[in-house]
């Protein structure tokens, strides 16, 4: 099968110099996409560096397999973030990783194929899984959600203030006949705003919501950070891009939830640390010239963190 190859990789040169890869270096892409960053890390390492590369959409891992399935150096593993400490204990790598790196979120060939069902800019059929082999469409989620289930997701996931409003119009609509397409959700949220409403799509925060919902992906983020820091070897580094404002802040309280120095009353004599992350430089977004060339970038955030030892 030929596989859509266009994404263009954000924050590239940002995000790889953050990781500072060392030639001889072990190197984890949790989010491989079209391997825009992998690709330049390979470009970095020697024969004996090693990079795992992960995704859990079959198309990217096919991807994978066309680009990068002979080069010595690479593993390959379909799998979910969420699952990467059994990666890490299946190759051994507990404290053995110099780099570990994520970029959250949707490809633009997961947006840009309508059959995928994640845009409510093409009409396709309403899936929204990133992992097309299993896991329930948002098509069955909409058929089996209870109306306050679903204003919960939409506040808690879309931050939408018409949550109730477009909970119960859709469930209404859903009983009257099937909602299977991105289009006819994205039709019925937009009978929900004023004929007047000015902004982005209003479909934007319901199409956010379900798709974090049923992809699972904040308890998926939390899980492959948890097990990043495990993997990681002291000195080793954590680059995460995030494209809204509840990853990015699961991130910056992973980061410093690390350090139990922030969490302890101050003390005269404050104990030993732990292991711990620390933030190296400040939060980076994408650069003017970027926003020019690539303006799906505009929410991207990366931040970097270094791995201390106690
Ligand atoms: C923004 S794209 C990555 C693009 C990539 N850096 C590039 O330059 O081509 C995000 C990718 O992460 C994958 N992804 C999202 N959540 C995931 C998870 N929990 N586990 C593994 N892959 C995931 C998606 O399937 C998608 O291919």
């Amino acid at each position: 099968m030929q596989v859509v190859t266009t994404h263009v990789p954000v924050l590239l040169h940002e995000s790889l110099h953050g990781l500072r890869v060392k030639p001889e270096g072990v190197y984890i892409d949790c989010t491989f996409g079209r391997g825009g960053h992998s690709h330049v890390l390979l470009e970095e390492l020697s024969d004996q560096g090693k990079l795992y590369v992960l995704d859990q959409d079959p198309s990217a891992i096919e991807c994978a397999q066309q680009k990068l399935g002979d080069d010595k150096r690479v593993k390959i593993i379909h799998q979910t973030f969420a699952n990467l400490a059994q990666v890490g204990r299946d190759n051994d790598l507990l404290t053995k990783v110099d780099g570990i790196f994520f970029d959250l979120g949707v490809s633009s060939p997961q947006l840009d194929e309508s059959q995928r069902g994640f845009s409510f800019s093409h009409d396709g059929p309403l899936d929204m899984r990133m992992n097309t082999s299993a896991g329930i469409t948002a098509a069955e989620w909409l058929a089996s959600v209870s109306v306050k289930e679903f204003i919960n997701v939409l506040r808690e996931f879309g931050e939408e203030r018409l949550a109730k409003k477009i909970a119960s119009r859709v469930l209404e609509q859903q009983q009257i006949c099937a909602i299977t397409t991105t289009q006819q959700l994205a039709e019925i949220v937009k009978t929900c705003y004023p004929t007047n409403y000015q902004g982005i799509h209003p479909a934007t925060r319901t199409f956010q919501a379900i798709r974090i919902a049923i992809n699972e992906e904040l308890q998926a983020l939390q899980q492959g950070l948890e097990a990043a820091f495990d993997l990681l070897n002291g000195g080793g580094r954590l680059a995460v891009i995030s494209f809204h404002s509840l990853e990015d802040r699961i991130v910056k309280r992973f980061i410093r939830d690390t350090k139990q120095e922030d969490l302890l009353p101050k003390l005269p004599v404050m104990p030993e640390l732990n292991d711990h992350l620390k933030s190296v430089g400040k939060l980076i977004r994408p650069s003017e010239q970027e926003l020019k060339v690539n303006p799906r970038c505009r929410s991207a955030r990366l931040r970097i963190a270094e791995k201390v030892l106690k």
